[in-house]
């Protein structure tokens, strides 16, 4: 639940975002549990050179009160499996704590479902406490199957038109 008045909105995510990214991914409280690099505003315009274009990816940028506080998207894409790899990022930490991780992650479920995904799943640092919360109020579950070594398996399943009408039917 967003536990404040503040308008979110997402847009798609554009090459305008370099100076953002650049200091979200390098705050330690972001980048602490992502296994990433440092990185530089050179790197991350190589990044979106690539990002766009790559179809497997659909980002977008976070907005409250119109401005940019993080980062929700898919990766992988494959409409063949109907599948995806989620993530979030909340970059500003004064919008962290607040919901909007969870908003974000059941507006990227939204955003899947629409192009017709019926799963997502994830990896997350057994240490990132926040984010399995986040990912498990917005319905995803532990896949211990596939849990590696420090990083846990999560993933989320819609529900498909039979499973919906085994559940009304109850
Ligand atoms: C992980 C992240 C997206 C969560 O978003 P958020 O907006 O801060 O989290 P929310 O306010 O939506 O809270 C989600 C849940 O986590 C809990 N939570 C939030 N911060 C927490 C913390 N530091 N420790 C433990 N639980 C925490 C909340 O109580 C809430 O639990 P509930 O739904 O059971 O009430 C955000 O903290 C973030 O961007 N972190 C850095 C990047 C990152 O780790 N991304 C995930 C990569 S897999």
């Amino acid at each position: 639940m967003i536990r404040d008045d503040v308008t979110i909105t997402y847009r798609p995510h554009t090459s305008d975002l370099i100076e953002m990214r650049v200091k979200w991914l390098n705050d330690p409280a972001v980048n602490q549990h992502l296994g990433s690099s440092p990185t530089n505003q050179a790197k991350q315009k190589i990044w979106f050179e690539q990002y766009e274009q790559d179809e497997s990816k659909h980002f977008f940028t976070i907005l409250a009160d119109s401005q940019p506080i993080g980062v929700v998207g898919l990766m992988k894409s494959d409409l063949t499996r109907k599948t995806a790899e989620a993530f979030v990022m909340i970059g500003e930490a004064e919008y962290r704590g607040r919901g909007l991780g969870v908003a974000a992650i059941e507006y990227i479920k939204q955003y899947a479902t629409g192009i017709g995904l019926t799963s997502l799943y994830l990896g997350v640092h057994q240490e990132n406490q926040a984010a399995i919360h986040a990912y498990q109020s917005a319905g995803f579950a532990f896949n211990p199957a596939k849990d590696d070594a420090e990083w846990l398996a999560m993933n989320w399943h819609s529900k498909t038109s039979s499973q919906l009408f085994q559940d009304v039917s109850r």
